[in-house]
């Protein structure tokens, strides 16, 4: 049991240390119905070791990976397992009994032996060591296998059935990448693009890498300048229309000199990162020219880490939603150690870092408008509810939707989170609540055949901020987020909370 936060919300519930993995299934209880359509494995990447030995990670995104899984069988019984990622970041922390790789806000531990000038530059020759490959982010589909990601340029193959890390990609390798977007968007024909920094003999360049849906290698089909000539910025996501691929060059800078500094002198990847506050950059390109678009579209600063959808209008216009941060101090602010301190009457002030709003950018491409470099004003669509990780029902994917979910921290700091349905077109917000329950990625299944784009169910994948070794998916009624069915575990090890996660019919491998 842990101890209870009475006075909010509890942001120690996202980084909570887990050292056990569930390999062998355990049954759930299930209450409820769930619908035959919504049957399968819900599969979920995200934090679970925060430290080893005597070494702890210092930022949330930095802990190493633990994949979970909750199976709906077609009997309608269900079962939960876990099993940590099997990288080679992993492999070596695990030998070491200490972290010997860098991540993200987090310095490896070198022994005095590697210390030395000549040891360090033999190190940075050989890159696919030095960036971890632990992908502790997101799970994703690529032409029918299936890969957690992490914002360093690997991907894990995984064994869905057994949760076993088959091996890895690197995109450094077959690509040239530092850096990946952990959130691969799709065409209609089902190819995958993600975007990364690669570094070139005339700097680093935006390089975007199309997955052909007949599993062939990984091409670049286009590499593009940086705003800044050695300071490409942060980018977690992409976005995709019919016929555009979106870029948002947000003013967080990634300074290669000094993030290659760190690295050599053995730091975290964080410091080289510099929010300037300048305006957003928004860039497309065409799909069917394969060529960047001339105009250049331009908005206020803003900090983004994730897209909800993105559509072309009857106009012609691409239109874009996301959860909008006035700039990038939440990365700052999940750092392990904050989000674990008691914040007392503090706690609501915390919790508003990271409320959003849900925005809208609306990108003219009007052919008889001469100008390559419009502004463009982002347009607050919900300001009554905080939305992360948002989605729509995936077969509106590039289509204009109406809809929009997500979840995040409850609305006055309460020791609870939220799970949100916004009607764009009326504003209306609907909630799902309960106490002590953290809602972490929601997922949407729509209903086979359905004609309204919310006939289906929201599955929200939960743990308890009183009991630990806990976790339960909620199916909620997508049209009026109540609850219509509930999966429960309580496994001998602790439940950490995911960061994203990936429906798998029973129908598909
Ligand atoms: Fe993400």
């Amino acid at each position: 049991m842990s101890v209870v936060n009475e006075k909010g919300y509890d942001f120690g519930n996202i980084c909570r240390h887990c050292d056990q993995e569930t390999v062998q299934p355990i049954e759930c209880i299930v209450s409820g119905t769930i619908p035959k359509w919504a049957e399968g494995s819900y599969v979920y990447n995200g934090p679970g070791i925060t430290k080893i030995g005597k070494a702890s990670y210092k930022h949330c995104f930095d802990s190493a990976s633990i994949i979970q899984k909750v199976t709906v069988s077609a009997s309608g019984s269900a079962s939960y397992m876990s099993r940590f990622l099997r990288s080679q970041a992993y492999k070596r922390n695990m030998k070491a009994g200490t972290i010997t790789v860098g991540e993200f806000g987090t310095a490896p531990h070198v022994p005095d032996s590697e210390k030395g000038f000549f040891s360090k530059l033999r190190k940075m020759t050989d890159m696919e060591s030095v960036l971890s490959d632990n992908a502790v982010v997101s799970i994703v589909n690529i032409a029918g296998k299936h890969y957690a990601l992490g914002e360093t340029p690997f991907m894990q193959e995984l064994d869905i059935a057994t949760l076993e890390t088959k091996g890895r990609k690197s995109l450094y390798k077959e690509g040239g990448l530092m850096t990946q977007t952990p959130h691969p968007v799709k065409d209609k024909a089902g190819n995958s693009y993600i975007v990364g920094q690669s570094v070139t003999l005339t700097g680093p360049k935006y390089s975007i890498i199309k997955f052909p849906v007949d599993g062939s290698s990984p091409q670049t089909i286009a590499k593009l300048p940086t705003r800044w000539r050695l300071s490409p910025c942060y980018m977690h996501s992409l976005g995709i229309t019919e016929n555009y691929i979106i870029l948002v060059e947000m003013p967080l800078a990634v300074s290669v000199s000094e993030i290659m500094s760190d690295m050599f002198n053995n730091l975290a990847f964080i410091d080289g990162m510099k929010w300037h506050q300048e305006s957003v950059f928004v860039h497309l390109f065409d799909l069917r020219t394969q060529k960047p678009v001339r105009k250049k579209f331009t908005a206020s600063p803003m900090f983004l880490l994730h897209i909800a959808n993105c559509y072309e209008d009857a106009n012609g216009s691409v239109v874009m939603d996301f959860p909008c941060y006035a700039d990038s101090t939440v990365l700052h602010e999940m750092y392990i150690n904050k989000l674990r301190e008691p914040k007392g009457a503090k706690n609501k002030e915390f919790c508003d870092r990271f409320i959003t709003s849900i925005t809208r950018l609306v990108l003219p491409l009007n052919d008889n408008d001469s100008r390559t470099e419009i502004g463009v004003k982002g347009l607050p669509l919900s300001t009554t509810a905080s939305f992360e990780n948002p989605l729509v029902n995936p077969v509106y994917h590039r289509r204009k939707h109406r809809y929009i979910y997500g979840m995040g921290v409850s609305p006055n700091g309460a020791d609870k989170g939220q799970v949100t349905k916004l009607d764009v077109e009326t504003g209306e917000v609907k909630m799902f609540m309960e106490d002590q329950l953290y809602i972490a990625d929601p997922i949407f299944v729509p209903r086979p055949g359905a004609a309204d784009e919310d006939d289906g169910v929201l599955a929200v994948v939960c743990v308890r901020s009183d009991v630990y070794k806990f976790g339960c998916l909620v199916f909620l009624d997508a049209k009026t987020m109540t609850e219509v069915a509930r999966v429960t575990y309580q496994p001998q090890a602790v439940v950490p909370m995911p960061m994203h996660g990936l429906y798998i019919p029973n129908t598909l491998p």
